[in-house]
């Protein structure tokens, strides 16, 4: 989670963007309930992953006192979530997960990617020791090669490359087909993201990391995988969204607000949906068609810096309980990973990059959601 990591010109620009959002908000107000908003754009192939929402979670272990590998599946399984996703290839946690049915999502380091790039050997041999010994009895779905390195001029411009090896590697081992290769990005990568349909990805990668890089998840059949935070969205324009429309509105609130996107039309009641349809739009403007995406993070902090609060456990548990409702509910199906699994209290930083787990390092739960019947 490095999204706050943005320059100072992006955060001013989508500070400006949210006021124009927060003027059309105020001005459509509220809205009695109309039937169902259209939610999302839809001009692809895919309308939907057919299999319905799944929900997974991130395992990020910047924390002291964390639990052991081995305790790690039966604490994910006491949250009915079937699906992990991990920051790194450390066979430990991969060969913790044999036979728990739990699927892994797994990523390659970032700095190995200069090297993939133009090694096809090392890419072999990554797979051939951290992947081939363990893939019969833990289930991988896909690897990241690197972890939001798009903005990162060291490594984007080695990015497809590297990717395109360790689709390579996976191939000569015939676990092409099972293991999809992609990468996480920070939404920082939307140089405009407001209103929705008129997104775009910032210049200085679109044409030249992005374009290529989504024609070969679509030639490879991967997902986009992006991270969504409406946290930090809300956080950043404060206070022109209002924070209910971050934490997706209660379904019979009176209040409902409405935005609508003056250029589509589309209706929206919650940020969630916006920041999902703005990936789509940027896209759509590289000219290249829809891909599915896959959230490979969405949260919400239970703490922060002193005044930062909207960062509470009651607005965590409301937000993620609401997530996986919405998702349950949402048309247009959307894989999604938790973030996270612990609390991390080493990770450097903002103070709220160490509060958004669902369970303390000792195991115990900070706050109850509901994620049964497990997806
Ligand atoms: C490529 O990777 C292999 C395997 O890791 C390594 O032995 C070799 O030295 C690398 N070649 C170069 C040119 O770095
Ligand atoms: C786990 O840690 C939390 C926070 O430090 C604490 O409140 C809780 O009592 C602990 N639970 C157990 C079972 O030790």
């Amino acid at each position: 989670m490095k999204m706050l990591m943005m320059t100072t010109m992006q955060v001013h620009y989508v500070f400006l963007i949210l006021l124009i959002f927060s003027i059309s908000i105020a001005s459509c107000s509220i809205v009695s309930s109309l039937e169902g908003p259209q939610i999302g754009i839809n001009y692809g192939r895919y309308s939907s992953n057919l299999e319905g929402p799944v929900i997974g979670i991130n395992y990020g272990r910047y924390g002291s006192n964390l639990p052991p590998a081995e305790a790690i599946p039966s604490l994910v399984t006491s949250l009915s979530i079937k699906h992990v996703k991990t920051f790194d290839l450390d066979p430990r946690i991969t060969k913790s997960f044999a036979n728990t049915g739990i699927t892994l999502s797994l990523c390659i380091p970032n700095d190995k990617i200069p090297s993939l790039s133009t090694n096809l050997s090392e890419a072999e041999s990554i797979i051939r020791n951290s992947i081939l010994p363990y893939h019969k009895s833990t289930i991988i779905t896909s690897i990241s090669v690197g972890n939001e390195v798009s903005l990162l001029p060291q490594f984007s411009t080695h990015l497809v490359s590297a990717m395109v090896n360790v689709h390579r590697a996976l191939k000569r081992y015939r676990l092409h087909k099972k293991i999809k290769v992609s990468t996480t990005h920070s939404l920082a990568i939307l140089s405009r993201r407001f209103p929705p349909s008129t997104a775009i990805f910032h210049k200085s990668i679109g044409e030249s990391v992005l374009k290529p890089l989504i024609r070969f998840l679509q030639r490879t059949d991967s997902p986009l995988m992006v991270n969504v935070y409406p946290y930090l969205a809300y956080k950043q324009s404060f206070p022109s969204i209002p924070l209910e429309f971050a934490l997706f509105q209660p379904m019979n609130s009176p209040k409902r607000r409405r935005y609508v996107d003056p250029y589509s039309g589309v209706a929206y009641t919650n940020l969630f949906d916006i920041m999902l349809d703005s990936v789509d739009s940027a896209v759509k403007s590289l000219g290249l068609p829809k891909i599915p995406v896959v959230v490979s993070e969405i949260g919400w902090p239970t703490s922060g810096e002193p005044g930062e609060v909207a960062a509470s456990l009651e607005n965590a548990r409301v937000f993620n309980q609401r997530l996986i409702e919405h998702l349950r509910r949402r048309w247009n199906k959307v894989t999604v990973y938790i973030f996270a699994l612990f609390d991390e209290d080493q990770k450097t930083g903002a103070a709220v990059e160490k509060h958004w787990g669902l369970l303390y390092g000792n195991g115990s739960r900070k706050y109850d959601v509901n994620i049964s019947p497990p997806i």
